[in-house]
């Protein structure tokens, strides 16, 4: 069923709010122990992660990019610093956004970096259309409440030929040996934490192959990130250092959560 516009917007509201006060509550605990990237897939060395996202989006000097979902601005300023691309961030947290600033400001990197605090599924009303030569969205499309809606916002800023690049969790397209209810379970706890809405039929790569075609993108690719992975160590011990410990869900179930969901990244390209 199609909501009416102010009914969507009102849920899309709410669940980002939801998700804001998530970074409210955890923005201490990722920074220190994921530092300025926060990224629970990652490399030893970040930079090696940075490095990989920027040849993968082959970012080229000059470009202009908009950061879906900036987190502390680690990607945008790495991005602006050694490839010589512009960027406008954007953040639905407003703590994150402060602290961006204050990064651009020490790093004098404001002819190259802006951020303001927003919510992706309304790129149209901060950028101007048909405007930037891509955007990326690192660990934060899974955070989106209308994940068509958001891709239909990109379509709008981007000009022709432009890409979308998303690296992110799809949910997994087989069992993988575990039972349904089992699987359903894991992905409950999955979005309860991280104020995620996953279905296995959206975000898994056909589905959002689907959505991509739907807002107008051909894909180029959809793939398992190829980078080797640290050992989790990092994302463990954010798990030991949240409340979420008391239950330890996700970091007492990692080898079954990487059983329903895997690191992906994803091209498309607006034509
Ligand atoms: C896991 S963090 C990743 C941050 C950043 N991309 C990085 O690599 O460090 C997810 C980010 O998405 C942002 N986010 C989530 N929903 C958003 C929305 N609707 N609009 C804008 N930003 C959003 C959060 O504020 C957070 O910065």
């Amino acid at each position: 069923m199609k909501l009416p516009n102010f009914l969507r917007n009102y849920f899309i509201g709410r669940h980002t709010g939801k998700v804001s006060a998530h970074y409210d509550t955890y923005n201490k605990t990722y920074q220190t122990y994921l530092g300025d990237v926060i990224q629970g897939s990652r490399t030893v060395d970040e930079k090696d992660l940075l490095r990989y996202l920027g040849q993968n989006m082959q970012l080229k000097s000059g470009q202009k990019l908009i950061d879906a979902g900036s987190g502390f601005g680690g990607p945008a300023l790495f991005f602006a610093e050694n490839y010589g691309v512009s960027i406008d961030a954007l953040t639905i947290n407003e703590e994150q956004r402060a602290i961006t600033q204050t990064k651009i400001a020490e790093q004098n990197l404001s002819s190259k970096v802006t951020v303001r605090q927003g919510d992706f599924h309304f790129l149209s009303n901060y950028f101007p259309a048909q405007t930037y030569d891509g955007i990326y969205f690192f660990e934060s499309f899974c955070h989106a409440y209308h994940y068509e809606q958001v891709l239909r916002e990109a379509y709008k800023v981007l000009k022709p030929g432009g890409f979308v690049y998303i690296k992110d969790y799809l949910v997994n397209e087989s069992l993988n040996g575990l039972t349904e209810n089992r699987f359903a379970e894991i992905l409950e706890n999955i979005n309860q934490f991280y104020k995620f809405k996953f279905t296995a039929q959206q975000n898994s790569p056909t589905g959002m192959r689907t959505m991509l075609s739907k807002a107008g993108f051909e894909t180029e690719i959809i793939q398992p990130v190829s980078y080797t992975h640290d050992n989790f160590e990092k994302v463990s011990g954010f798990h030991t250092a949240t409340q979420h410990n008391e239950d330890n869900y996700i970091a007492g179930n990692l080898p079954d959560v990487f059983k329903v969901v895997g690191m992906y990244e994803v091209r498309g390209v607006k034509r």
